[in-house]
């Protein structure tokens, strides 16, 4: 598996070099070419093949150029903090945001298409999986499933029924869309295996802008919204069908969720209305109140990176606002701020570490 990975980024790696480049024109005895899958091809006949990266030469020795790659590509290996899609004060956006070294880069050449808000964004097979949504004014969802690497976007196989706010988490290595709504609030659930679609047993309860994580191998749904908020949490181990879990202390929906320091936090969120500073945390037996966020918060982004817990971007009812702000495991801390508002939006961190 680690072989196959590494194999699969170094060949990303210099396909997404040599189309930045412009290469890919066939040399004498030589073809190369980027397949559907994103990796490259070098076909030759010829002894001594040499390979030219950005003017360098690179001594494509299979197995001895990971090193090399990484000081060349230290983006393809080194994990960053992705921000995808979602509204900014007034509509939606398709940016691409990526922080690496403390730096914002907005990747112009990735924007989000269609561009959404309100979808589910994960890391699934060394890829970055956005499912559904819609736009940020009420307008029908999206079955759109598309997939991100270095090397660009690629269409995958649509969601069977269009849908936003939906939880998406990676379970057992198939990737799980739970709840969500069409108009109508849905209890279904589907898994794509990296081929197609299939159905997996429905939710107890329908909901949308639920969390879903995934703790000790089992596949958690949280709260969300049916007619009114909801603190009832599901929970599935990938055989049978759904049980209820403990439920939460309050009820809440379009809050972030995320395991860390080996439990499940789930961090503000909104019910009927009132948009919440409050954390719970998760043992696999009883939830407890944490270390409250510095304000009300739902609709944001909230990825475990470097250690830190961290929430980007939200909506207060208000407004949407920047903040980047980490929990450590004590207390909240107030981060460089995005360089622009942004809600509904999804975070993967990426490459996974
Ligand atoms: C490269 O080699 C493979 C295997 O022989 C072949 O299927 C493929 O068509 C070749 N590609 C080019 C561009 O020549
Ligand atoms: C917000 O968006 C709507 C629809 O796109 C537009 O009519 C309106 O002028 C925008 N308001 C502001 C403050 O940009
Ligand atoms: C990122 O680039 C896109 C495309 O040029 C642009 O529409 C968007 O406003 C930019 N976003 C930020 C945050 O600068
Ligand atoms: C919403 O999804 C349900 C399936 O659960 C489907 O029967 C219904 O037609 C969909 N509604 C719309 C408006 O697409
Ligand atoms: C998984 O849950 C089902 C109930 O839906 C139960 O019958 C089964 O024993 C559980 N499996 C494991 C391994 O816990
Ligand atoms: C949110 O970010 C803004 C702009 O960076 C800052 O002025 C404000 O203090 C932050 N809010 C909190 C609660 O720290």
């Amino acid at each position: 598996m680690a072989g196959r990975s590494w194999r699969w980024r170094l060949l990303w790696g210099l396909a997404a070099s040599l189309l930045v480049t412009g290469v890919g024109a066939v040399v004498q005895d030589a073809a190369v070419l980027v397949d559907t899958e994103g990796h490259l091809h070098i076909n030759t006949t010829g002894t001594g093949t040499k390979v030219f990266v950005n003017g360098r030469d690179v001594e494509l020795e299979m197995g001895q150029t990971r090193s090399l790659l990484e000081a060349l590509y230290p983006t393809l290996y080194t994990p960053a903090l992705y921000v995808l899609g979602g509204a900014d004060l007034n509509d939606t956006v398709g940016d691409m945001l990526r922080l690496d070294a403390g730096t914002w880069t907005n990747l112009t050449s990735a924007v989000l298409l269609p561009r959404r808000a309100s979808f589910g964004a994960v890391v699934f097979r060394n890829r970055i999986f956005t499912v559904g949504g819609r736009q940020f004014r009420p307008s029908p969802p999206y079955d759109v499933v598309a997939s991100y690497n270095p090397v660009g976007w690629r269409e995958e196989h649509p969601l069977p029924i269009a849908r936003h706010s939906i939880g998406l988490t990676v379970f057992q290595d198939l990737l799980y869309v739970t709840g969500g709504a069409n108009g109508s609030v849905l209890a279904m659930v589907d898994f794509f295996d990296g081929l197609s679609w299939q159905p997996g047993p429905s939710l107890l309860q329908a909901r949308f802008g639920a969390a879903a994580v995934v703790y000790q191998d089992r596949l958690y749904v949280i709260g969300g919204y049916s007619n009114m908020g909801l603190n009832t949490v599901e929970v599935y181990n990938g055989t049978g069908s759904w049980a209820w879990a403990p439920a939460l202390q309050v009820p809440r929906a379009f809050a972030g969720a995320q395991v860390f320091h080996g439990s499940v936090y789930v961090v503000g969120g909104v019910a009927d209305g009132v948009y919440l500073s409050s954390m719970e945390v998760f043992d696999g037996a009883t939830w407890s109140f944490g270390e409250p966020l510095p304000m009300p918060r739902g609709r944001m982004g909230l990825v475990v990176f470097q250690g830190l817990l961290v929430a980007i971007g939200g909506f207060n009812g208000q407004a949407a606002f920047p903040n980047v702000t980490t929990f450590d495991g004590l207390e909240w801390r107030e981060q460089q701020p995005l360089p622009v508002p942004r809600s509904s939006t999804s975070c993967v961190v990426y490459p996974a570490a």
